[in-house]
C-alpha cells in the first residue's frame, strides 16, 4: 500500500519524506490556498521534493478547458497527475488525456457507480472521499470496501483506488483493511498515527533505567 501526503505544505512534505513515508502528494485548491502561495509555484516546488506522483487539481469546467489546463500543468513536472472532479466534462477530459498517456485522478467520488464510470473512462487513480461521507451520516469506509470489491473483479481497468478525505487514524486502518492501493493522509493524521502514550511511557522508563547501567 502506498501513502500519499494530502497537503501542499512543502516544509511538511520535506520532513515526512525523511522518514520514507511519502510515495506521492495530493493537493486541491483549498490546500493550495492555505499556503498563501500561487498554484504553479507550489506544484513546481513539490515536484522538486519528491519523485512520486504530484496531484494538481484543475478548475476548468469544460472538457476543452480541462485539457488546456492539463497540458500547462504537465509542463511543470513529468510526475504531475491531473486531478479532475467527477462529472460529464471531467470524464470526457479523462478519456482524452488517457489516450494521450497523461495520468489523471478522478476526485470527489462518493459512490460505486461513479467509481465504475471513472475507471472505464481511463482514470489512473480513483479518489473516494471517506470523511465527507461520514460528515453526512453515511459510512465512508463502506464505500472503500464496495469499490475495491468491484474493481478487483476487473483487472483490465488499470487504475488504483486512493482513499481520500481521511480525518483520523481509524480511517487509515479501515482503508488498509479494505485493500485500497493508496491512502492520501493529511500530516495531522500522520502525527496522530505516530504516537501512543505507552510508547512515550516506555521510552521514559528505559531512559531512566539506562542511567543505572549504561556507561556513557
Ligand atoms: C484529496 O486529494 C482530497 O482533495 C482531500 O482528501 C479532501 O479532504 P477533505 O474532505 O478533508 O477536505
Amino acid at each position: 500500500m502506498k501513502i500519499f501526503l494530502d497537503t501542499a505544505d512543502t516544509q511538511t512534505i520535506r520532513e515526512l519524506s525523511e522518514m520514507g513515508l511519502v510515495d506521492g502528494v495530493t493537493t486541491n485548491p483549498t490546500l493550495i490556498a492555505r499556503t498563501g502561495r500561487k498554484f504553479e509555484e507550489v506544484i513546481k516546488d513539490i515536484c522538486t521534493l519528491i519523485d512520486g506522483p504530484v496531484n494538481a487539481e484543475i478548475t476548468s469546467t469544460t472538457a476543452g478547458g480541462i485539457l488546456e489546463e492539463a497540458h500547462r500543468i504537465r509542463q511543470w513536472g513529468d510526475q504531475t497527475v491531473i486531478k479532475i472532479p467527477m462529472n460529464r466534462e471531467g470524464l470526457k477530459a479523462v478519456w482524452r488525456l488517457s489516450e494521450e498517456g497523461i495520468p489523471t485522478t478522478v476526485t470527489l467520488i462518493f459512490s460505486v457507480p461513479q467509481a465504475i464510470l471513472a475507471a472505464k473512462a481511463g482514470a489512473r487513480y480513483l479518489c473516494p472521499f471517506v470523511g465527507r461521507l461520514d460528515d453526512i451520516s453515511s459510512e465512508g469506509t463502506s464505500l472503500l470496501y464496495d469499490i475495491t470489491t468491484v474493481l478487483n473483479k476487473y483487472p483490465e481497468w488499470d487504475c488504483e483506488v486512493m482513499a481520500a478525505s481521511i480525518r483520523h487514524p481509524l480511517h487509515v486502518v479501515e482503508a488498509a483493511r479494505a485493500g485500497v492501493d493508496i491512502i492520501t493522509i493529511p500530516p495531522k493524521v500522520i502525527d496522530q498515527m505516530l504516537i501512543h502514550p505507552l510508547t512515550d511511557k516506555g521510552i521514559a522508563q528505559f531512559l531512566k533505567d539506562a542511567e543505572l547501567c549504561y556507561t556513557k
